[in-house]
C-alpha cells in the first residue's frame, strides 16, 4: 500500500517548515519558526512530525493494521460537526478516501453523519453507532464540552473514539490515560497557527503598519469562541506581533463562526466605522478571510498596499489569493496529515495497538514565497 505522490509531497512541504533534525527522524517536531513551546499534551504524545510527515511509516502502519481485524470488516462511524464547513468538507473527503483506498475499509462500512451544528443531533448519531455495533468512532464534536458524555457512553459500550479538530480539555485527555479509556485526540496546535499569522505580518517590511503612523491597528474576525482554535489564533497572532516589537491597537473583535458571509459583514462594518485606520484584518480561518476580502474590495482598499489580510487553513481559493496579492498570507491546516493520523489511530484502536492520547500535526506558513508550491500540492 503506497501513499499518493501528493501526500509524499505534502510531507516534504511540512518538512520545509521544520528543522532538519525533525525531518531526518528522531528529532523534535517543533518547527524552527514556531515561537510557542509544544503543549504538554503534544510532548507527551507521539511526536507529531512522525505522524504528519513520515509518510512511509504511516503507510506501513496502515498496512500493518491488516494483522489484526481484517480492515474490510471494520465499521467506522464518523460524525462531522457540520457539513457546511469548507475546511471540514476537505477533511472528511480525505478521511473517507484514505480509509477506503489506503486502509481497505469497505465504503459501505463507513458512515459519515452531518452533526448540523447541533450537539443533540450528534449525540443521537453517536448512540445509533453504539446500537449498531460500530467498531470505532471518529468524532468532530459540535461542542468540545460534550466530550465527557460521549467518552463515557462509548467507553461503556467498549467502542474507542478518535476525536478530531475540536480539542477536548487537556485534563480530560490526561484522564483517558489515567483511567485507561480508549480515546485520543488528533488535531493541530492552534497556538502555532496563531503565531504563524502574527509572524506573517511582523515579517513584512513595515511590520503591518500600512499607514505608517507607528501603530498597527487591526480587526479580529473570530471563529466560534468556544473552540480553542479560535481562542488561540486570536491570542497568539497578536502575541507574535507584539513580541516582534510592534505596537498594536484592537479596533474590533467579533465572532464570525468560521463563516464567509459573517466574515464579510464584520469586515464591512468595521471598514465603514474605522476606515483607513485599519492596517490589518486577522481572520481565524480562510472562509472568513474570503468574506473579508469581498468587503475590503468593496470599500476600495487594496490588500498588500493599504491593508493586510491573513487567514488559516490554506483553502485553494485563499492560496490563489496569496499568489496574486489579494491576501497577505494564510497557514496550511494539514487535513491530509490529520485525516490520515485519525484513520490510522482508529484502526490501531480496533486492533488493540497502543494509542497515545494526543497527536498534533504541524501547520505550515503560507506566504507569497511558497504559495505557488503549496497550491501545486493541495489542488
Ligand atoms: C478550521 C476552520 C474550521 C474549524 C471547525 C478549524 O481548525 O481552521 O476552518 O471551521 O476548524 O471546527
Amino acid at each position: 500500500m503506497r501513499l499518493t505522490k501528493k501526500v509524499m509531497a505534502l510531507a516534504l512541504a511540512s518538512c520545509m517548515a521544520m528543522s532538519l533534525a525533525a525531518c531526518g527522524g528522531g528529532g523534535s517536531s517543533t518547527p524552527t519558526t514556531a515561537a510557542p513551546a509544544p503543549t504538554e499534551a503534544a510532548t507527551t504524545a507521539a511526536p507529531a512530525g512522525d505522524d504528519a510527515t513520515d509518510a512511509e511509516t504511516t503507510a506501513t502502519e496502515a498496512a500493518g493494521a491488516v494483522e489484526g481485524k481484517d480492515p474490510s470488516e471494520i465499521k467506522v462511524g464518523i460524525s462531522i460537526y457540520q457539513f457546511a464547513d469548507n475546511f471540514m468538507t476537505l477533511y472528511r473527503e480525505e478521511l473517507k478516501k484514505y480509509l477506503v483506498e489506503e486502509i481497505g475499509v469497505k465504503e459501505e462500512n463507513i458512515s459519515i453523519m452531518d452533526g448540523k451544528n447541533d450537539q443533540g443531533e450528534q449525540m443521537n448519531q453517536i448512540r445509533n453507532f453504539i446500537t449498531q455495533g460500530y467498531d470505532v468512532m471518529i468524532i468532530n464534536l459540535v461542542q468540545a464540552s460534550s466530550e465527557p458524555t460521549v467518552t463515557e457512553e462509548c467507553n461503556a459500550a467498549g467502542i474507542p473514539v478518535v476525536y478530531i479538530n475540536r480539542e477536548p480539555e487537556t485534563e480530560r485527555e490526561q484522564a483517558w490515560v489515567d483511567e485507561g479509556i480508549k480515546a485520543t485526540y488528533v488535531g493541530a496546535d492552534a497556538r502555532q497557527s496563531g503565531t504563524f499569522q502574527g509572524e506573517e505580518i511582523a515579517e513584512l517590511e513595515n511590520k503591518g503598519d500600512a499607514d505608517g503612523d507607528g501603530v498597527v491597528r487591526y480587526i479580529m474576525v473570530q471563529g466560534d469562541p468556544e473552540n480553542v482554535d479560535a481562542q488561540y489564533r486570536t491570542e497568539k497572532s497578536i502575541e507574535a506581533l507584539t513580541a516582534a516589537g510592534v505596537e498594536v491597537e484592537e479596533l474590533v473583535k467579533m465572532r464570525g463562526d468560521w463563516d464567509q458571509t459573517k466574515g464579510q459583514e464584520i469586515t464591512a462594518n468595521a471598514l465603514s466605522q474605522h476606515g483607513a485606520k485599519i492596517d490589518v484584518v486577522f481572520c481565524n480561518n480562510d472562509a472568513m478571510a474570503l468574506g473579508a476580502l469581498q468587503a475590503i474590495e468593496a470599500a476600495g482598499r487594496t490588500v498588500n498596499k493599504d491593508i493586510y489580510l491573513v487567514g488559516v487553513d490554506a483553502l485553494v481559493e485563499a492560496v490563489e489569493h496569496v499568489t496574486n496579492d489579494k491576501m497577505t498570507g494564510t497557514v496550511f491546516n494539514d487535513y491530509f496529515g490529520q485525516a490520515h493520523t485519525a484513520a490510522d489511530k482508529a484502526i490501531d484502536f480496533v486492533n488493540g495497538k497502543e494509542v497515545d492520547n494526543v497527536y498534533m500535526v504541524d501547520y505550515v506558513k503560507v506566504t507569497k514565497e511558497n504559495a505557488a508550491e503549496i497550491l501545486e500540492l493541495i489542488k
